[in-house]
């Protein structure tokens, strides 16, 4: 072989993710250093080697061996998961090493999620005095969660008890009947003492019982996932559309599965458009063939609309395409999920709108009971129906992560809230069309001279919602316009009478007026609600399922102390005595809307008034105008 492609194979050694879970008193810490001491030795010969080939063509290795680590890094920069988690890097003359070193305790449970969500492996640790604990459970489920499938089972400090293989094979035993539950594919056992290095990277002496590998053997030679992914069906997610020139039109992103030649024909997903490859170019130069794990881009035979975001498959073996999945979700935020409440999902390159509807249950890490929940806090996990604003095409997380995997980000703060796994389409989805009516809004509107809109009230209870939102509907009729006003106080007698004040009641309370008012809307007529709607989030989501201008925000705006001085059914005194919990203003938040169209300062102008302004502002944009 040539110096020059020694080097670039040693250069293109395979890189293995891997995990580490377990606690100090474990002898985790002990462990990882026991790993990347034992590994200088082989690292340090590796480099001299490859100085004295790069001496022959003018490369600086340990730089380019650093930036092929980094490179590693930068999905997890990409997900903009900023959760501490400790990584450290290390060689082998086969392969470069990541390992993410995270937490055991149940409340670093997300950064365990995030430093193992892309590992091929993970190692657990157990002391051999103690064998399998709860916490051994708790990190080997997740470990399964996160589709990891590869599992070592370090049974640690086997010097403290004599080397004793009747130790060993019990929690050998226990441990695999244990994971054989979860269906984990791979598992290794192996007594190690990473004080004493026993096991490590010499077979040990004093287990001469013990016939498996080494723990370094083992890492070395394991099948990482890169190799498994390159025999599945393509899929490239377009990361970016690059057009430096009007005759080059590329498509660029990292291959997370399969291969692509020159010449294939794809699909593009989710609208399905079939083209044929072109060229796959590279930094490098033009490419015959690239495979998972290689960024390229793309150049097709004809023009097809293709946008960030979309996912180019194999023509021939596309992704299952849905909007509503049933999904798990791991919880990574200090404010709890809201069902209901719309964030953003981004899966892949590409991101859309979510609601999780009411959730199926979440799991006890410990003991994996499942339990019924409302909502989930940080670290829980959960199980539930995932609802998309509109189709995408995904695999199921345990074929592929990246297309099955994904994260929830609040869309005010823009924190990663949770990330989760797509398990499988429901029928559901593909099943309810939505029923095209030849009678549509536009007729109904029509007939009754006038645009529908929806006029959302908000503000603290006792603000006056109510008050001014029946003058204008009593205004409103006088004109011979059709209305209805849908009132907090009413409705939750009737549709949402199953519902109470925590968030996540008031999410739903809103979600279901939101659609009852669209479908008044559609009915034609001028809608008014008049709801505390306490949350932004909530509102922008009523606000986006209307087209613009048919949503017009109204803010009642009443300071809380003239609020709770007016206090028209003595509620403020009973949420201050403490006999009325979540009250609005007092112990649950109320977030005021920042751009509404209309705002009404009570302090200043009577209901009265506030009703002329608001039917002249309707007035005025055409609302009594045919459409
Ligand atoms: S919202 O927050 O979900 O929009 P909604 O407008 O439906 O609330 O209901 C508010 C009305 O319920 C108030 O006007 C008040 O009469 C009554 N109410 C009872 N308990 C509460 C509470 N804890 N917080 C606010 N309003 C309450």
């Amino acid at each position: 072989m040539s110096a020059d492609a020694e080097i670039r194979l040693r250069l293109g050694k395979s890189l293995l993710r891997f995990n580490t879970c377990g606690s100090v008193d474990d002898g985790k810490s002990t462990l990882i250093g026991r790993l990347l001491y034992e590994s200088k030795a082989l690292y340090d010969d590796q480099l001299a080697a490859l100085e004295a080939d790069s001496k022959r063509v003018g490369t600086r290795p340990g730089e380019l061996d650093f930036a092929l680590l980094l490179d590693g890094l930068s999905a997890e920069r990409e997900q903009g998961i900023t959760i501490d988690v400790a990584y450290r890097f290390f060689s082998t003359a086969r392969r470069n090493f990541i390992v993410a070193d995270t937490p055991g305790h149940e409340q670093y449970t997300r950064n365990m999620v995030t430093g193992a969500s892309t590992a091929d492996l993970s190692v657990i640790l157990v002391d051999a005095r103690k064998g399998v604990l709860t916490q051994t459970r708790r990190h080997t489920f997740l470990v399964s969660l996160l589709g990891i499938r590869h599992v070592v089972l370090a049974v640690n400090k086997m010097d403290l008890v004599d080397h004793s293989q009747a130790v060993f094979t019990q929690i050998e035993e226990e441990y695999r009947k244990f994971a054989a539950e979860l269906g984990l594919p791979t598992i290794t056992c192996i007594p190690v003492s990473a004080v004493n290095g026993d096991n490590i990277l010499q077979p040990s002496p004093a287990t001469p019982w013990y016939r498996g590998p080494t723990l370094m053997a083992l890492l070395d030679n394991v099948e990482v996932d890169q190799t498994r992914l390159v025999e599945q069906p393509l899929r490239l997610p377009v990361q970016w559309v690059n057009r430096p020139s009007a005759d080059f039109r590329g498509f660029a992103g990292t291959i997370v599965a399969g291969r692509l030649r020159k010449g294939d024909a794809i699909r593009v997903q989710p609208a399905g458009r079939l083209g044929r490859v072109a060229r796959i170019v590279t930094y490098d130069g033009d490419l015959e063939e690239a495979v998972a794990g290689q960024s390229i881009s793309i150049t097709l035979d004809d023009e097809i609309d293709i946008s960030r975001g979309d996912l180019i498959v194999a023509a021939n073996q596309p992704a299952e395409v849905a909007d509503q999945f049933d999904a798990t979700v791991v919880w990574m935020n200090e404010s709890p999920l809201l069902p209901g409440r719309s964030y953003l999902l981004k899966i892949g390159t590409k991101t859309v709108t979510a609601t999780v509807s009411p959730l199926k249950y979440k799991i006890n890490v410990n003991n994996l009971q499942h339990l019924a929940a409302a909502t989930l806090e940080l670290n829980e996990i959960g199980v539930g129906t995932l609802q998309l604003d509109r189709d995408i095409p995904f695999d199921p997380y345990r074929v592929n992560r990246d297309t099955g995997g994904f994260i929830l980000i609040d869309r005010t703060s823009n924190d990663t809230v949770a990330a989760g796994m797509l398990h499988f389409a429901l029928r559901r989805a593909q099943n309810v069309h939505w029923q095209a009516l030849d009678v549509n809004r536009a007729a109904r509107s029509a007939i009754k001279g006038q645009r529908a809109c929806v006029l959302w009230y908000t503000g603290l209870s006792g603000a006056g919602k109510s008050t001014i939102a029946n003058l204008v509907d009593k205004k409103l009729h006088s004109l011979k316009r059709h209305t209805y006003l849908l009132d907090g106080d009413n409705v939750r007698h009737g549709l949402n009478k199953d519902l109470g004040f925590t968030d996540a009641d008031r999410v739903e309370n809103i979600r279901r007026i939101a659609e009852v008012a669209k479908l008044m809307l559609d009915a034609g007529l001028i809608v008014s609600t008049a709801f505390i709607s306490p949350f932004r989030a909530e509102r922008q989501m009523a606000r986006g399922l209307l087209a613009k201008g048919e949503f017009i925000e109204i803010f009642v705006d009443t300071p809380l102390g003239i609020a709770e001085g007016r206090d028209p059914k003595g509620l403020y005194k009973k949420a201050r005595r403490g006999d009325l919990k979540n009250f609005t203003g007092i112990d649950s938040p109320y977030e005021a809307p920042e751009n509404p169209e209309l705002r009404i300062d009570t302090t200043r102008t009577s209901p009265e008034e506030a009703a002329e302004i608001i039917v002249t502002y309707l007035q005025e944009r055409g609302s009594f105008d045919p459409d």
